[in-house]
């Protein structure tokens, strides 16, 4: 297989994990057969320092064209007093509204050596294992222009959703449970919100698309609940952008960190931006101890939700739990007896379980 990559490094440490995504990449294409062609953009606060803005149009280009887009992080406190227009974080919302990626994929997955670090009793997180779906371009964050009136005595904000919204990313969360244990929950506010009512009513018409998938509804104020009382309940669940901006939000700390999240967001033809959930940490930027896992995580979803190649995404996976497993983790994580390394040496560790798969293990 062949694709075209555009990797867009950003700021701060994103310079560093996109660096180690890449090498990944490279040693899955090896023991796989396949070719990825990078090319590197520009966006965000070094983008503001060499070309004026924080989104050329050679970056909206070149994703534009491209299969996928891997990107490392934007922002730090160099750019923190420009006017809003200008500000690094404009670079990451212009793309994704270029690129039209309307489904946010966030999975959450409790490392066993790691689970120690979650807030939450170990029992509790134990098996973790979910994948929140959250509508990207709709919703409250998109309605008509937020107004003020009265004089300031009223404040009007609007939630509005097309039909054709909600089917969109119904169809991609019943498509991911179908890739995983087959569970879906929808969230929504059903019993207040008539946006809500719409969207059981399309979850109701589409599961008879979807067999073999299991589904239930859940309010979002009894979902937040369980998200921490239960979170292995779970496996997808889906929701609109507000609810899943929470909802994500809280579930990443399951985890016990956010070097380990990754996340992607995608367009209907499957084309996506991929990207750890965490910042540009400025505070350890250009040390070499950045975590790199989140980004190789984000990396092994770009192979499996826009190339479709899910062994190889597997073996991504599996490479980072085996790494962890014997006890190697960045300065970020702790692992109880574990060994401290920095980010080439853990990118070094992933890509040398790569290249250690028999070539009875990989199918070319
Ligand atoms: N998607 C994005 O590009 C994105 C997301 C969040 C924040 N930001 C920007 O990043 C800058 C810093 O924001 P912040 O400090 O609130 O959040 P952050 O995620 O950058 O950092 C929070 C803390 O976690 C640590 N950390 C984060 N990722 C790590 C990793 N991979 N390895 C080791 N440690 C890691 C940092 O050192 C820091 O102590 C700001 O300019 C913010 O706007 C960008």
């Amino acid at each position: 297989m062949h694709k075209k990559v555009v990797l867009l490094p950003g700021d701060g440490i994103g310079l560093e994990v996109i660096h180690a995504a890449k090498d990944v990449l490279e040693a899955i294409a090896s023991q796989f057969n396949h070719t990825f062609e990078f090319e590197t953009h520009l966006i965000g606060g070094s983008a503001i320092d060499t070309e004026g803005t924080p989104l050329p149009d050679h970056t909206v280009e070149a994703c534009q064209r491209a299969d996928a887009v891997l990107l490392g992080a934007v922002g730090g406190p160099k750019w923190d007093q420009l006017p809003s227009h200008l500000r690094p974080e404009k670079g990451l919302l212009g793309i994704r509204k270029a690129l039209d990626l309307f489904a946010n994929l966030r999975p959450i997955k409790g490392f066993p050596t790691l689970l120690h670090a979650s807030p939450l009793k170990e029992e509790v997180v134990t098996g973790s294992d979910l994948l929140i779906v959250r509508e990207l371009t709709g919703g409250l964050y998109f309605g008509q222009p937020s107004e003020r009136r009265d004089n300031n005595q009223t404040v009007v904000d609007t939630l509005a959703y097309t039909r054709h919204e909600i089917e969109r990313i119904v169809d991609k969360a019943f498509q991911s449970a179908q890739l995983r244990r087959g569970h879906l929950t929808s969230v929504d506010k059903a019993n207040v919100l008539e946006s809500s009512k719409l969207w059981r009513e399309v979850v109701e018409e589409k599961k008879i698309n979807y067999p073999d998938v299991k589904v239930e509804h859940l309010l979002v104020d009894a979902a937040a609940m369980k998200l921490i009382t239960n979170p292995t309940s779970f496996d997808v669940i889906v929701t609109e952008n507000m609810f899943g901006d929470i909802l994500s939000d809280e579930a990443s700390v399951l985890t016990g960190s956010l070097g380990m999240l990754p996340s992607a967001s995608l367009r209907e033809d499957g084309v996506g931006l991929y990207e750890p959930v965490h910042g540009s940490a400025p505070d350890i930027a250009g040390q070499g101890i950045a975590n790199p896992l989140a980004m190789i995580l984000s990396a092994a979803l770009m192979l499996r939700h826009s190339f479709g190649l899910n062994e190889e995404a597997r073996r991504m996976e599996e490479a980072v739990e085996h790494v962890l497993e014997r006890g190697y983790h960045t300065r970020d994580l702790h692992i109880l007896n574990g060994m401290v390394v920095g980010t080439e040496e853990m990118t070094k560790l992933v890509v040398d379980f790569i290249y250690s798969l028999s070539s009875s293990e990989v199918t070319k």
